[in-house]
């Protein structure tokens, strides 16, 4: 196993270097807290994926909401990437990064009439349908802007993920797709709409998945429901088999891509549909870290802190989730190691970004906190108006500024006082 999870972090001599740059000099060109990518990581895991689906018909749709960064958009893009989106927003990204809209599937429970009709007007592959009242109002859209609306209904195949509740999706409890005994009604009622085209079938069941087995256990659910549909001529183009695929931020072991993919593709031996995929995490989680500072070394009388000038706006998930995330020291430091709160400024008890880790720190060193390049940067927010952190995104010896860090000026750009 790697030392680190981020298979382009190395040590060299200037200390942590992401492919061949160092990470002092990154702090010391573009400031802290600053989010980092690789390049070389990102296609990577992208490869990795491509590798495991080929020779069957597949389309990758990456998952726009574990990092929209247009810089990390358009590498997907310039590798023939398709997009899952959730918002309006995420499509007019993955337009602006330079994706084509043909291959965005638009997934998410509560679509406005304007988001509808955005992306039937960009010309989206599928919108993925998870209710009844959201069947009615796309047609009723399509209606109006006289077209014809691509579908898939998102099924719930109520399967448990094993994973943290608040990432799974696929249980019968949660407010995601459409129940699996109600899919054969609606998809009967969407083939004999003349303003709805059905073009697939969709499922996910939640993310960081550790066990390739929940997963398989759904598609094999959809694809009983596939062949009912076939069986009452209603032919789908495409299965959709979502992401969820895990990484390791500890010393978790996920599967492969090929691990988890090869139950799938086997379940569905012998169907002629494109199946997708949705994977977010997998392509760029392990792409990213976020590079902090140490403001101020507190000991206390039973814990020591190490304040860092990242928080809990710019990486939620530990507050969130209590999600583990690696630490590491930019530069090897004499001073003793000991064991560390690692906490941000913000005047919260959750402001924490890892629990007693063991570093050997003075003030002013930099912490590189790994395996933050999904859900890091894009979950963050502007509370105690820190503005968000600068995105680097490094490309062999060469950094590009991917992302400005946010000005204070322009935190309240929008806002005004009473006359
Ligand atoms: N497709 C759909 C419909 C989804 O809801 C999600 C994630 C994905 C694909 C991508 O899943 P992934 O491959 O990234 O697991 N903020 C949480 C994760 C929330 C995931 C939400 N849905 C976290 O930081 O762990």
């Amino acid at each position: 196993m790697n030392r680190f999870p981020i298979t382009t972090l190395t040590e060299g001599n200037s200390g942590l270097q992401l492919e061949a740059v160092a990470l002092a000099d990154i702090a010391a060109r573009f400031g802290t807290p600053t989010y980092v990518y690789s390049r070389a990581a990102l296609e990577s895991a992208w490869r990795e994926w491509s590798a495991a689906l080929a020779g069957r018909d597949t389309l990758i749709c990456y998952a726009v909401k574990a990092n929209s960064n247009l810089g990390v958009l358009n590498v997907f893009a310039r590798l023939g990437a398709g997009f899952d989106i959730l918002s309006g927003g995420e499509l007019s990204r993955v337009l602006a990064a330079g994706g084509s809209a043909g291959k965005v599937v638009f997934s998410g429970v509560g679509k406005s009439r304007a988001e509808m009709q955005q992306a039937l007007r960009a010309g989206v592959r599928c919108l993925n349908l998870e209710s009844p009242a959201e069947l009615d109002r796309l047609e009723s859209v399509a209606a109006e802007m006289n077209v014809r609306a691509p579908i898939a209904f998102r099924v719930n195949p109520n399967v448990d993920p094993k994973t943290h509740p608040y990432i799974s999706t696929g249980l019968r409890d949660n407010k995601f797709g459409v129940a699996f005994e109600d899919a054969l009604a609606l998809y009967r009622k969407a083939a004999a709409s003349k303003h709805l085209k059905v073009s697939g079938i969709a499922c996910h069941i939640g993310s960081q998945l550790l066990d390739p087995a929940p997963m398989a256990e759904a598609a094999a659910k959809l694809r009983g429901l596939v062949e009912k549909l076939a069986a009452e001529g209603i032919v789908l183009e495409h299965i959709d088999l979502g992401g969820g695929l895990g990484i390791r931020y500890d010393d978790e072991v996920p599967p492969s891509m090929r691990d988890y993919t090869a139950p799938l593709l086997a379940t569905m031996e012998g169907r002629k549909e494109q199946l997708c995929f949705e994977p977010g995490r997998s392509l760029v989680g392990n792409a990213g870290l976020l590079l902090t500072q140490v403001e101020y070394l507190k000991h206390g009388s039973s814990k020591n802190f190490a304040i860092v000038d990242a928080a809990m706006n710019d990486l939620v998930r530990p507050a969130l989730y209590d999600a583990y995330h690696q630490m590491v020291a930019v530069k090897a430091s004499t001073t003793p190691a000991q064991r560390y709160e690692i906490v941000g400024p913000i005047c919260e008890s959750g402001d924490f970004l890892g629990h007693d880790r063991e570093l050997a720190l003075a003030e002013g060193d930099l912490i590189a906190i790994l395996s933050a390049g999904a859900y890091g940067m894009a979950m963050s927010s502007n509370y105690n108006t820190r503005g968000r952190c600068a995105e680097v995104m490094v490309d062999g010896d060469k950094v590009h500024l991917v992302r400005q860090r946010e000005s204070i000026e322009s935190l309240y750009a929008l806002e005004s006082i009473l006359p």
